[in-house]
């Protein structure tokens, strides 16, 4: 039997002093066994049955979470199931506070994303997890479909610095980061970026602000086919 299906098997209870069981789900936790193994250097925010995953996949694994009665919970089942958790690091702290002290750039091979829910917690964490992360390391992101956490999603999928590989149990998302971060200075050359997003505004203002910036990309993608016109359009401008 594998960690998952034992895991599955159990349903052991490791949140809210063992009242509650918020462990990711079996697809989640099997895409973890998958990636984890000896000499692979992992940290994750959120703390629970991954957290067996990671130290039965025998790497150097690194857990954050603020309650430490999930941690005592998890060492507890690990000694109970012979899961060696030596190689594991508790930190009883929110990620927000531990990640910019100990999340070396180029670091680590794994990471995951399951701490506090709540905007802006996922951003912050997946911010010093993904600079942590060398190239070739790879991200899973839980709960994508969370409004705080949505973001994160699109913006992986459209960057050339991430492949995306997979989203286990259709709740997770998993991908691999390419490069380091490119253009940090220069949004516009962000494809997330590449429109902006008017849906702040009350809706006639909102028809206002797209017809002008579809207005503006055109002549831009015109100017640029036909540079005679961008000239001939800067001068009317100067004129005026
Ligand atoms: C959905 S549970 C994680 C489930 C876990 N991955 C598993 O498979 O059982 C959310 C976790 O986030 C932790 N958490 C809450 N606030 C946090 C914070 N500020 N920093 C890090 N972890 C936090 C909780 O203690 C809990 O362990």
């Amino acid at each position: 039997m594998t960690v998952t299906q034992q895991l599955s098997s159990d349903l052991p209870a490791f949140h809210q002093g063992g009242a509650a069981h918020w462990s990711a789900l079996p697809g989640i936790l099997a895409a973890l066994e998958q990636s984890v193994g000896p000499g692979v250097r992992s940290i994750e925010t959120g703390c629970g049955a991954s957290t067996v995953v990671f130290a039965a996949g025998g790497g150097e694994h690194t857990v954050i979470s603020p309650d430490a009665r999930e941690h005592e919970l998890v060492r507890t089942y690990c000694d109970e199931q012979g899961i060696d958790h030596s190689r594991v690091t508790f930190v009883a702290d929110s990620s927000d506070r531990v990640l910019p002290q100990i999340a070396t750039p180029g670091s680590l091979d794994l990471a995951f994303i399951d701490g506090a829910h709540s905007f802006p917690y996922a951003i912050v964490d997946w911010h010093y997890l993904s600079l942590a992360l060398k190239v070739g390391g790879r991200m899973l992101v839980d709960d994508v479909a969370i409004p705080a956490i949505t973001p994160l999603f699109h913006f992986m999928k459209s960057d050339a610095a991430w492949r995306y590989e997979s989203l286990p149990d259709n709740r997770a998302a998993l991908f691999t980061k390419l490069a380091e971060p490119a253009a940090i200075e220069d949004y516009t050359k962000q494809p997330y970026n590449r429109r902006s997003d008017f849906s702040f505004a009350p809706p006639l203002t909102r028809a206002r602000l797209m017809g002008e910036s579809i207005a503006t990309r055109s002549r831009r993608s015109v100017g640029r086919r036909i540079p005679a016109l961008r000239t001939a359009y800067r001068r009317l401008n100067e004129q005026r």
